[in-house]
């Protein structure tokens, strides 16, 4: 049995890695013979069958291909429908897992127990279903770990990489800015800040509009009329992108069986400056976790690279004129994630991780100077605070003969709740005929796998409530459906 294992459940490719006996980390190749699988699921229409990797993404029907389903992990709504069943993207990411699984144990034994990484900046909801999709694929999360500090601990541990490190991680959807301390093998996380959306899929769509002009151009007709002429293009595109890392200009030929064929060139400065806002958006998020730290360039020891994209030139560039020192690579920048995880499932008591964001409450605040109560957001729990943690706060009942006292969860930063998310409200009955101004007293626990619970006490009566926040809705399922899927799950065909 594999007793070390560590998994990258990445937006466009995923890899699974375990502890050697020697203590260093290892990817474990899929039956396919790759180090990495790509996060693509296809449902086959004539056999039943889900295929998972690089055969689903390279052929098959648009219609029935899944990509980059962890973009929507945080999206209670979204559900995926394929001959007349609904998938959730706990349930299409269950089904890479257990193609990983599967694959894997072929070569290091049954896997049971995994550490599995998401983005900093993942929500609860996205870290919720995350773990589901893990225990329907059969499997056991011993910790989700953000994907920065699992980059974190493998330079650590392979290139000596210690002091104030910060941590760029461009990958295919998102961008992760991470900063961290390292002081032998213990890591304290300063800050974390992320974008979604900002990743190499989105400089695949440029180009891909770049290959479409020019394509018009020369043929008078759009490069692509479907989807899968459109998946064909934007793959070529993709291609290209990856050459222009090496070489100053490609050439290819493009186009579609109804238009003919057209030749393309594109240079390295084109495709440049066809991301630059891209690429200027993720420096000042750079800029934004250094200003969060309280940090200045000159105070960050490492800058160290993670995730495919920073295999572009301009993205090494770009970092090094802001720090003035070289950015370090391990060559391996996509495979990072997953081998800091398995070396994480045996060090994580040496890990010091804050919480993501900022939690707190609605609650009516006095304003002294103009004499009227607003309702605004308390923060309890701020953003960084170092993790596992719990705080308690002190509020008081606005109302005489309040029977019912209402708190709603936040999470976001601002006072003011239009610009906070409300994650969960927790309503507790109280004794009738008190006067306004009894207290009650929320607590905030946050633990390890940056999940929140809130407890409300009524100080006067001693009643009391708990909830762990999560989201309920189409994007979770209870732990009855759960392990129904999952014994469903494991009947299922997936290569
Ligand atoms: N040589 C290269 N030049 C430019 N981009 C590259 C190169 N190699 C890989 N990429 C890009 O890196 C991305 C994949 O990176 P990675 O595997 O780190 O992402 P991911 O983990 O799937 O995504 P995320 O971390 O956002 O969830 C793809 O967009 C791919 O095109
Ligand atoms: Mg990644």
């Amino acid at each position: 049995m594999a007793e070390y294992v560590g998994i990258d459940l990445g937006t466009t490719l995923s890899g699974l890695a375990h502890l050697k006996p020697d203590g260093n980390p290892e990817i474990v190749p899929n039956a396919d013979g790759e180090r990495l699988t790509p996060s693509v699921v296809y449902f086959d229409a004539h056999e039943d069958v889900k295929l998972v990797g690089s055969a689903a993404r390279d052929g098959g029907d648009p219609e029935r291909t899944i990509f980059q389903i962890k973009r929507h992990m945080d999206d209670p709504e979204h559900v995926v429908k394929i001959d007349g069943k609904d998938w959730t993207p706990s349930e299409i990411s269950a089904l890479i897992l257990a193609k990983l699984r599967r694959d894997c144990s072929r070569i290091v034994g049954d896997i049971n127990e995994v550490v599995i990484t998401v983005p900093a900046n993942f929500n609860e909801l996205a870290r919720k279903c995350t773990i589901a999709a893990a225990e329907m694929a059969g499997m056991k999360v011993r910790r989700l770990v953000n994907e920065p500090t699992a980059a974190a601990v493998y330079y650590a541990h392979t290139q000596g990489v210690q002091g104030r490190v910060l941590v760029f991680d461009l990958g295919g959807g998102t961008l992760d800015v991470t900063i961290l301390e390292v002081a032998g093998d213990q890591i304290r996380i300063l800050t974390s800040e992320g974008a979604r959306h900002l990743g190499g899929s989105n400089f695949d769509e440029l180009l891909l509009d770049a290959y479409d002009d020019q394509y018009r151009k020369q043929v008078s007709a759009p490069l692509f009329n479907d989807e899968r002429q459109r998946r064909r293009s934007l793959q070529a595109a993709e291609d290209a992108k990856k050459m222009l890392s090496k070489l100053q200009r490609v050439s290819d030929t493009i186009g579609n069986d109804t238009s003919g064929l057209a030749r393309i060139d594109l240079s390295r400065d084109q495709f440049e400056s066809l991301i630059k806002k891209m690429i200027t958006r993720s420096l000042m998020l750079v800029e934004q976790a250094l200003d969060s730290a309280k940090l200045r360039q000159s105070d960050i020891d490492h800058v160290v690279l993670v995730g495919g994209s920073t295999r572009i030139p301009k993205v090494k560039t770009m970092l090094e004129k802001f720090f003035g020192k070289q950015p370090k690579s391990c060559g391996n920048v996509d495979e990072c994630v997953a081998l800091g995880a398995a070396l994480f499932a045996k060090k994580s008591a040496r890990i010091q991780e804050v919480c993501n964001a900022s939690y707190g409450t609605l609650a009516m605040v006095y304003n002294a100077a103009t004499k009227e109560e607003k309702l605004m957001n308390s923060i309890v729990i701020p953003k960084n605070t170092p993790i596992p943690t719990s705080r308690t706060q002190l509020y008081q009942t606005s109302e005489d003969n309040e029977r019912v006292i209402e708190v709603d969860i936040t999470q976001g930063e601002d006072t003011d709740p239009k610009y906070v998310d409300v994650i969960g409200r927790i309503t507790l009955e109280v004794p009738p005929n008190r006067p306004k101004g009894c207290e009650v007293a929320v607590t905030f626990s946050y633990d390890e796998n940056q999940r929140v619970r809130a407890l409300v006490v009524d100080k006067q009566s001693g009643r009391s409530r708990e909830v762990a926040l999560s989201y309920k809705g189409a994007g979770v399922l209870s732990d009855e459906e759960l392990r129904r899927r999952s014994s469903h799950l494991k009947a299922m065909r997936i290569e």
